[in-house]
């Protein structure tokens, strides 16, 4: 077997959080680290490929070698990652997009009044960029989405496998705060239409980013 069983490919890694902006000062994010995107880019790299990785703000080093591009809201990140996709041969989308920003953001800092106790924040629905990724795959290009669940696991998993209308979901257990978000280590399901969930076993993310860059090669060998 080649130790550079990837060469050749170009992989579309999303990471991060996206940050949404309320006003000029303000925003709305997640906790999201980065780390599992930043893992999967640097062992694209080991197994051989080229790495065009999208990300939000983190505070992570680069990823030497790895294309960066360095983008703040889900709409900007959308865009950059439409542009890159025709030249790649696979995606991994491992950034927690906000699903909502705020509808209008004003270009002057919002103030509070005298007197005010409350204030309501109007949110609109971001787009789903693994979705529209999926939605502009040509034949020959495999998509992996990562799920992040709390409850119902697999359920939720395998319904979202089918909506996004990707080729490969890792599912992870974020209620188990040991692993998932922040941590080094990590635990996936993984879930692919028509076979059988395979449930891994707890592994440092750099592993894990290696097994997954595998099953998504063996996706192109079988096609
Ligand atoms: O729907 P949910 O956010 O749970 O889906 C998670 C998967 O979809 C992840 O792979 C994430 O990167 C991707 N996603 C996306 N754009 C969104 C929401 C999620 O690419 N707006």
């Amino acid at each position: 077997l080649s130790d550079k069983p990837l060469a050749g490919r170009r992989i579309l890694i999303t990471a991060g959080p996206t940050r949404e902006a309320v006003d000029p000062v303000r925003y709305v994010s997640n906790h999201s680290s980065g780390r599992m995107g930043f893992a999967i880019a640097q062992a694209a790299l080991r197994l051989g490929a080229e790495a065009e990785l999208v990300h939000g703000p983190v505070s992570l080093p680069p990823v030497l070698g790895a294309q960066m591009t360095a983008v703040t809201c889900a709409e900007k990140m959308q865009a950059a990652c439409l542009a890159l996709w025709p030249r790649c041969d696979a995606a991994v989308m491992t950034a927690a997009v906000a699903d909502f920003r705020p509808e209008s953001a004003p270009t002057s800092k919002i103030k509070k009044q005298p007197g005010q106790e409350r204030m309501t924040l109007e949110l609109t629905r971001n787009p789903d960029i693994l979705a529209a990724v999926c939605a502009a795959r040509r034949p020959g290009q495999v998509v992996m989405g990562f799920a992040a669940e709390t409850d119902d696991l697999l359920a939720n998993a395998q319904a979202k496998l089918a909506r996004k209308g990707c080729d490969l979901l890792a599912a992870n257990d974020v209620s188990d705060t040991r692993i998932g978000f922040g941590s080094e280590r990590n635990r996936i399901t993984l879930l692919a239409p028509g076979a059988e969930p395979q449930a891994w076993p707890e592994m440092d993310k750099e592993t894990l980013a290696e097994k997954l860059l595998l099953a998504l090669a063996q996706r192109w060998d079988a096609a």
